[in-house]
């Protein structure tokens, strides 16, 4: 079996004000400094993208963008381009993230789309799948991961399994303060890597790395992390606060 590099990323959404997230980005520079088992992702709201590239620049912090618009440029107004990501300073940007599907229209086909931008433009996608709770409800878990993961990677070509990263989101886990439990994570992380070797084939599925997102926190990350599918951890509130998201880097 593959040994894969765990990735722990946080995902900033609508928080952070440029002087705000700048003073964030420092202290976890600091924070992490050294931190070598692990890669290390924030993906800051767009307008403090450049900012925080000065200052995660040379530093194992990577930078990511937490959207990003499906055609390379044009009269799109309010959007943002792959390439603009690039050159703000990001390696990385989210993809399909539950937020942006419910609110913001994303749909399997868009997200199909924009996981091909990301990769045309030099960027890592962290493509984010997951059910509802009624879909948990309902026993549809794995048909709903199925079909997400199928449509998001169709016709999407990989060199490696470097250039995808994907994001295991429970939706009734985030923002909720309940997360899965590590074997409902297990069993869908398992379920996950043995669609990539159907899309793919088996070296991908083994090396490809999957995170767990919804409700991680310094004190349920270790736990999460002995789970064999578990490669990492996709956080949003508490990598808002740079000490908690340094515990969570340090597991
Ligand atoms: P949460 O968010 O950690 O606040 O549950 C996770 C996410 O939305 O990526």
């Amino acid at each position: 079996m593959a040994t894969r590099k765990p990735f722990i990323a946080g995902n900033w959404k609508m928080y952070k004000t440029c002087e705000e997230a700048i003073h964030s980005a420092k202290t976890l520079v600091e924070k992490v400094k050294g931190v070598t088992h692990a890669d290390i992702m924030i993906a800051p709201p767009y307008t403090a993208l450049y900012a925080v590239s000065s200052v995660v620049k040379e530093s194992n912090v990577g930078l990511g963008g937490q959207n990003l618009y499906f055609e390379k440029q044009g009269a799109f107004t309010g959007e943002i381009s792959g390439e603009m990501l690039l050159s703000a300073g990001c390696q990385y940007v989210i993809i399909g993230h539950s937020e942006r599907r419910q609110f913001f229209g994303d749909t399997d086909l868009t997200v199909n789309q924009k996981i091909n931008r990301a990769i045309e433009s030099g960027l890592i996608p962290v493509f984010c799948i997951g059910e509802t709770e009624s879909e948990r409800d309902a026993n549809e878990t794995f048909s709903v991961l199925d079909k997400q993961v199928k449509k998001g990677l169709e016709g999407i070509f990989l060199n490696s399994s470097d250039q995808l990263i994907i994001a295991y989101e429970p939706v009734w886990a985030i923002g909720t303060g309940k997360t899965a439990t590590i074997d409902q994570a297990q069993e869908a992380h398992h379920y996950i890597r043995s669609l990539i070797k159907t899309v793919y084939n088996e070296q991908m599925a083994d090396q490809v790395r999957i995170l767990y997102g919804g409700s991680v926190k310094p004190n349920n990350i270790k736990e999460l992390m002995t789970m064999s599918d578990v490669d990492g951890a996709l956080v949003g509130g508490a990598s808002l606060d740079a000490e908690s998201f340094s515990q969570i880097v340090k597991f």
